[in-house]
Order: C-alpha cells, then sequence, then structure tokens
C-alpha cells in the first residue's frame, strides 16, 4: 500500500518522514516499520492500544458506532439471516457461498467430523474434575501428532484440509471434553445433522435413549457459534498470527490461541460473567457490586462490561440478550434470578456516571453465561464453546498471515529497564 501522505516527527532534534497508509475503512497507519533503523529508538505500546499488527481483510470493527462486519457483513444480518457454516466459508473464502458451493463446503466439514479413534486415550490421562480448557489446549495440540499429512503450511492444500479438520473437530473435542467431565461416554457425530444440531447431539445424547435435538436451541447455538466466530485482532488471535509467523503448524497455533483465551480478562469472561452474577445472588445486592467496581482499590470488576475497541454498545450482545429470552422462552423458564439481575445490573450501570464516563457496555460475555446455563452446560464449558466457535476465525485469520508475502516472524523489542553490565561475583563476597 502507498498514499502520497506521510508524518513527520521531531526526535532528539532531527526531522524523520513516514508513510501514512488508509484502509478501505477505519483509521489510516503510520507505518513505523524503518523508525528504528531509522531513529535508533522503538515505539512503546504495552497493550498495543495504538498498534496495528498487520493488514487485513476478514473483520472491521467501529468501536465508536458498536459495528461489526464480516467480509463486509453485519454481524446482526449474519446472524439473523445466515448459518454458521455458511459464515465459515465467508470467512475463509470472502465471499457468502452459492446454495452449490455451501452444499460442498458443508459436505467437506460433515465429513471430518470424526476424532482419530486413538485419540479417545488423550481424554484418560486427565483428572475426571479437570477444567474442560485444559483438555482442550491438550487435544487441539496433540492433533499434530495425528494429521502429519496437513502441517506443511507452505502447501495451500494441506493448509485447506488443516483448515477443514479444524473447524470440523473442534466440536468433536469439546464435546467428548464435556462428556469427560461428567463421566458419560463419547458420542459420536452423526452426518444428517447440521453442525450445531450435532454438537448438541453430542454433548446431549446418551447410548441408551434416542435424544432429539430442539431445533429452537440448535438454532440459538448456531446463532451462538456465529457471534463468536472472529473478532479482528483479539488477544488469542494475535496468539494464533504470533504463533503462526514462526512457521508452527495450525493445530499448534490454534491450541496457543485456546490456551490465551482461557483467560478471564478475554474469553473466560463468559465463565466469570455468570459467576458474579451468581455472587450477587438478589438484585438488592447489585449496589455494593458496582461500588466495588468502581473502587480502584478494589480489583473487582463487572465481568461480561467494558471491551478495548467497543466504547458503545457490543452489537453482539444485543444479538445475544434477544437469543437469551428466546432460549429461556423455549425453555419455558419464566424468571430466571440471574436474568433479573443481569438486566437490573445493565440498567444501574449504564446509567452510572462511571461507566459512562469510561464507555463501559455489555459485551458479548455478559448475557452469554445465562444462555448456556439454561441450554444445560455447566459454566467450565462456557470457555470452550467460545473457543469452538472461535477456531474458524482463528483458521481464517492464520491462513490471511501464512499467504501474506510480506508477513516475518513475530518478534517485538523492549524498553529495557534493568541492571546494566556489571562482573560477577564470589559467592563468597556476596
Ligand atoms: C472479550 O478484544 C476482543 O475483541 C475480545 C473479545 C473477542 O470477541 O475476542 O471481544 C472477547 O474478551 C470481551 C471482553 C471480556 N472481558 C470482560 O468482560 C472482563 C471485564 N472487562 C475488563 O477487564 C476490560 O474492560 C477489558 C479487559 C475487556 C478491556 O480492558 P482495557 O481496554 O485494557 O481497559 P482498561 O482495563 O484499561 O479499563 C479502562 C478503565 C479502567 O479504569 P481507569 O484505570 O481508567 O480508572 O475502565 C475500567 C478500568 O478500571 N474498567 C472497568 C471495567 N473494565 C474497564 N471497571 C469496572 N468493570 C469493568 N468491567
Amino acid at each position: 500500500m502507498s498514499d502520497n501522505k506521510s508524518a513527520r516527527l521531531k526526535s532528539l532534534d532531527k526531522d524523520y518522514n513516514f508513510d501514512i497508509h488508509e484502509g478501505a475503512v477505519g483509521p489510516s497507519v503510520i507505518d513505523v516499520s524503518s523508525l528504528y533503523a531509522q531513529t535508533g529508538q522503538f515505539t512503546y505500546d504495552p497493550g498495543f492500544t495504538s498498534t496495528a499488527s498487520c493488514k487485513s481483510t476478514i473483520t472491521f470493527i467501529d468501536g465508536d458506532e458498536g459495528t461489526l462486519l464480516h467480509r463486509g457483513y453485519p454481524i446482526e444480518q449474519l446472524a439473523d439471516k445466515g448459518s454458521f457454516i455458511e459464515t465459515c466459508y465467508l470467512l475463509l473464502n470472502g465471499e457468502l457461498p452459492s446454495a452449490q458451493q455451501l452444499q460442498e463446503f458443508e459436505t467437506a466439514i460433515t465429513r471430518h467430523t470424526m476424532l482419530h479413534e486413538q485419540m479417545n486415550r488423550f481424554f484418560h490421562g486427565f483428572r475426571r474434575d479437570a477444567h474442560p480448557m485444559a483438555i482442550m489446549v491438550g487435544v487441539v495440540g496433540a492433533l499434530s501428532a495425528f494429521y502429519h499429512d496437513s502441517t506443511d503450511i507452505n502447501d495451500p492444500y494441506q493448509r485447506m484440509i488443516a483448515s477443514r479438520r479444524l473447524i470440523a473437530k473442534i466440536p468433536t473435542i469439546a464435546a467428548m471434553a464435556y462428556k469427560y467431565s461428567v463421566g458419560q461416554p463419547f458420542v459420536y457425530p452423526r452426518n444428517d445433522l447440521d453442525y450445531a444440531a450435532n454438537f448438541l447431539h453430542m454433548c446431549f445424547s446418551v447410548p441408551c435413549e434416542d435424544t432429539h435435538v430442539n431445533p429452537v436451541l440448535a438454532r440459538a447455538m448456531d446463532r451462538i457459534f456465529i457471534l463468536h466466530a472472529d473478532h479482528e485482532q483479539n488477544a488469542s488471535t494475535s496468539t494464533v498470527r504470533l504463533a503462526g509467523s514462526s512457521g508452527a503448524n495450525p493445530f499448534a497455533c490454534i491450541a496457543a490461541g485456546i490456551a490465551c483465551l482461557w483467560g478471564p480478562s478475554h474469553g473466560g469472561a463468559n465463565e466469570a460473567a455468570l459467576d458474579m452474577l451468581s455472587e450477587i445472588g438478589t438484585v438488592d445486592k447489585i449496589p455494593e457490586f458496582v461500588a466495588r467496581a468502581k473502587d480502584k482499590n478494589d480489583p473487582f470488576r463487572l465481568m461480561g462490561f467494558g471491551h478495548r475497541v467497543y466504547k458503545n454498545y457490543d452489537p453482539r450482545a444485543r444479538v445475544m440478550q434477544k437469543t437469551c429470552h428466546e432460549v429461556l422462552s423455549e425453555l419455558g423458564i419464566k424468571d430466571d434470578p440471574l436474568l433479573d439481575v443481569a438486566m437490573e445490573l445493565e440498567r444501574i450501570a449504564l446509567s452510572d456516571e462511571y461507566f459512562i464516563e469510561k464507555k463501559l457496555y455489555p459485551n458479548i460475555d455478559f448475557y452469554s453465561g445465562i444462555t448456556l446455563k439454561a441450554m444445560g452446560f455447566p459454566t467450565t464449558m462456557f470457555t470452550v464453546l467460545f473457543a469452538l466457535a472461535r477456531t474458524v476465525g482463528w483458521v481464517a485469520q492464520w491462513n490471511e498471515m501464512v499467504e501474506d508475502p510480506s508477513q516475518r516472524i513475530g518478534r517485538p523489542r523492549q524498553l529495557y529497564i534493568g541492571a546494566t553490565q556489571r562482573d560477577y561475583t564470589d559467592i563468597k563476597t556476596r
């Protein structure tokens, strides 16, 4: 990219010029890749609040407007009119599929849902009370020990097979992690079910009776997957890109993304948000917790609130809230005390000066926990479901990084504030 604008920098009494690149939409960038060579200085941006790490065509977020586009399509439209498997095709290929393309893609994914039978033994190495995310990190990383024929990242065909294997097998692995945690036998995927219905089947069916997947819950699950599919260069996606920049195989890169997503500030927030709502318990306790969230001396934060990019309502949270009400209604759950607490907490927080001034709004994790709990998932499975859905985003971003001719191994520098050089002293003299 080259634009005729440039940025001027005056540092240590010298003037420097750097190119400015414009995107299709959103903030332009100042290309500082030659800064160190020109000035002998680094930029400093811990947390990368002002740093664009790459060029991308996959997802665009406008944090001020609260908009999220996947390949240009608004998340609300994809969630309302599309399906998760169609969104996977869009994220991977850049365009919505024709009916034939979608049918071929869905068949290919369906045909990859089974796991190598020998991998079942991996699960039995974990304690029964192991957190399912620990199992996900271990088993997804272990895929590279079973699918050697799709680990050569320089072979486009192998990248395509590995991408499809990851998208297809992640629900099977997630369901197996759940079954293992509740001591029930693993349930094989079925080729006559769609992606979300198949996942619910593998989670909640048992060999002793025929189980019918509720189509309303399957549609809600599918929509929840769409909402979590991709989100620009968030922490876990950046982890996948950085791991991939060294040439690591795709299975290891996605395992690294799962590990990063686990943190309560990121994908672990849905589990933490539900635990927080449970701890609050009743509406009358809300003011005490809001006061704690505002107290600089109290590390407590309202989980499910705030976002690095969104300084407006997270568009996914609105769809998530609507889905939450649909699921509770379908299940005949009239007065869920947690939902009462969540809605009152949202009302209070959105009218509180502290949250208004810091532009803290509910994010996607605020309502997802209530929905998933109502569907029968334990809180420990919430981040697993986030990882399941985000796998397609990680895979699409990983492919874009590998195919970018300008990509190099990611290797940030630092501002060193430690000891300067000094000589070793004999222990007798210390
Ligand atoms: C996800 O990046 C992505 O796109 C992530 C994600 C995705 O799809 O991949 O959207 C998924 O991770 C959503 C976020 C889930 N996390 C949570 O809900 C955890 C609670 N939220 C926060 O921890 C926080 O808001 C973050 C981590 C999400 C964002 O942190 P930032 O951008 O680093 O902001 P910050 O921590 O610097 O906060 C700015 C100010 C601070 O106050 P001051 O120091 O300026 O006085 O806002 C305050 C914070 O104390 N603040 C909160 C708060 N979040 C921020 N105060 C109370 N409760 C909160 N939730």
